[in-house]
């Protein structure tokens, strides 16, 4: 039987389509170590769900010889599928289609998944790899971007948005990817940078490689704008879904919960001797959370940026949590201007999405300096502060060691809303470590003591019985339970079936100003 030759016509367009700029810039994208944008959905949707929109669109510019260079999608594949079986929209530039760079027509096509994605409560993953505004088009293509930077803005707190960075993310680009909740790059292969080397040249005279400037190590460990870094493709790729499988598909609904082969009431004698004797001896937070989550199986975010501080998810008897830790490791655990922030937009993210949040606490305070009273550790400090005052999902904390002066507070205390807060038997909780407590209150008594030195070590002795124990907070109610570090994980897993129906509000607003 011969073929219908509309049916032909239309099988051959669709094959044109799918060979995006020709086989000759694939084998150039291959070269690179880079995958196609359609090898790429392939590995992050589930096989054979994705739907492709849009494939005959292409941009609409007569101007540089372009009439005569019409590519079918015009350099991004747009559509949607399922990871794990659930919706999810995505676009993916597809750089061998005038660099995936963005026309209005481009625009469009992204602008119309996301208005699906936003419709019908589902997140979407943006995988990007362009050299930015289509130059040939000019204000048109810039306008294409500000109407993605608006969706992004409207679909945030409602749909989880990640960004895949692939190869370049150049100029205004990076706003987009910015205001999404995560950003994966992928080592040795993707840049971000509002302005490039050459510029950079031009203007501060510094010499800069595309990598030095804005590659994935640069942006994980230094600016914070990278929440991951993947090996490769396939790892990225790998880390979207694996986030996606904590959250909800919108803002409306509680997070996946699984079934955990876990015991929830599995204790763990080790807990009991993890943290040291000497308060100035560091321990592994990151070992404590592996001890208590299901199968010690926990998502670090931003691992390689401000390392004092550990946010993660994972789960607890099945359902997602969002951890916040201080890391004893890491400058003793201190709160400084990179940690606030960072653990401050975790929390607004976890309350977004109903993903209950569970504090673990050993902090000395805040980080003291010129560096960091001039860097803004006031107004930063205050990111977290209040973060996790307006949060309104279940908080739970558990304070393992140091909880000292207005970290105290912050740290999801009783008096800003914590649900439920726990306390280990070695939790010391005052206004400050009993050195420094001690140097201050008795100066004057340490200064005419015959022997200082022993005068000293008495009195901070006996502030350290007195203060460095978690029973004055306990006694006021500060603290709902001293428990036995074993006993943390059933604990938890218990506090957040209590907490599971929480509800709670605040105050009808437009929205907070929160000090950015
Ligand atoms: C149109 C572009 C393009 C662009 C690349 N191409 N960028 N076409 N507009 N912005 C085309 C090239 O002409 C080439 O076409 C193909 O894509 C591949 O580009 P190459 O340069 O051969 O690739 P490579 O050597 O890998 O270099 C990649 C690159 C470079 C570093 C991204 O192409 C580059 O510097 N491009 C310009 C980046 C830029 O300045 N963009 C504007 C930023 S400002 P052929 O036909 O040869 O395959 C901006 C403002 C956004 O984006 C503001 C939003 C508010």
């Amino acid at each position: 039987m011969t073929l219908d030759p509309k049916i032909k016509e239309l099988r051959e367009l669709k094959e044109q389509a799918t060979l995006g700029g020709g086989a000759e810039r694939i084998a150039r994208q291959h070269e690179k170590g880079r995958l196609t944008a359609r090898e790429r959905l392939e590995l992050l949707l589930d096989k054979g769900s994705f739907r492709e929109l849009d494939m005959f669109v292409t941009h609409r510019i007569t101007d540089f010889g372009l009439a005569d260079q019409l590519i079918l999608g015009d350099g991004v594949v747009t559509g949607y599928g399922t990871i794990d079986g659930r919706l999810t929209f995505v676009y993916s530039q597809d750089f061998t289609v005038f660099g995936g760079s963005l026309s209005q027509a481009h625009a469009e096509k992204i602008c119309k998944v996301m208005d699906l994605a936003l419709k019908n409560g589902a997140p979407v993953v943006g995988l990007n790899d362009s050299g930015g505004a289509r130059i040939q088009e000019g204000v048109v293509s810039l306008g294409g971007y500000a109407d993605i930077f608006l969706r992004n803005t409207l679909a945030s707190g409602v749909l989880p948005q990640i960004s895949v960075i692939l190869g370049p993310c150049a100029g205004g680009a990076v706003y987009s990817p910015a205001i999404t909740d995560f950003i994966i790059m992928v080592k040795d292969s993707s840049y971000m940078f509002v302005t490039g080397p050459e510029v950079v040249k031009t203007v501060t005279h510094e010499d800069v490689t595309f990598e030095t400037l804005g590659g994935a190590l640069v942006h994980a460990n230094k600016s914070g704008v990278a929440h991951f870094v993947a090996e490769g493709e396939e790892e990225a790729m790998f880390l979207s879904q694996k986030l996606l499988r904590f959250f909800p598909q919108n803002n409306l609904e509680d997070p996946p919960r699984r079934t955990a082969s876990d015991d929830p009431l599995r204790m763990d004698a080790a807990l009991d001797q993890l943290v040291p004797d000497n308060p100035n001896k560091p321990y592994d937070m990151r070992d404590i959370l592996q001890r208590i989550v299901d199968d010690g199986d926990l998502l670090e975010v931003h691992e390689h940026f401000a390392r004092n501080i550990l946010i993660g998810f994972a789960r607890l008897g099945g359902r997602t949590v969002g951890l916040v830790a201080n890391q004893p490791m890491v400058l003793a655990g201190v709160l400084d201007i990179d940690a606030s922030w960072k653990a401050a937009r975790f929390v607004r993210f976890c309350d977004c999405f109903n993903i209950p949040i569970v504090v673990f606490e050993d902090v000395p305070g805040f980080m003291p300096g010129t560096a960091q009273e001039h860097g803004g550790i006031i107004r930063n400090g205050a990111k977290l502060l209040y973060a996790l005052c307006e949060a309104t999902v279940p908080k739970i904390t558990v304070i393992t060691r140091k909880a000292y002066g207005g970290a105290y507070c912050v740290m999801s205390s009783k008096h800003i809303r914590g649900d439920l807060n726990l306390a280990w038997p070695t939790a010391e909780i005052a206004v400050m470590g009993p050195e420094g407590a001690v140097n201050i209150i008795f100066r004057r008594q340490l200064m005419e003591a015959a022997d200082s030195e022993a005068e000293k070590a008495r009195l901070v002795a006996e502030y350290r019985a007195k203060f460095a124990n978690p029973y004055v907070a306990s006694s006021r109610g500060y603290i709902d339970d001293v428990i036995e570090p074993r006993e943390t994980r059933p604990r938890l897993i218990n506090a957040l079936e209590m907490l599971q129906n929480k509800r709670d509000t605040n105050p009808p607003k437009k929205h907070g100003n929160i000090p950015l």
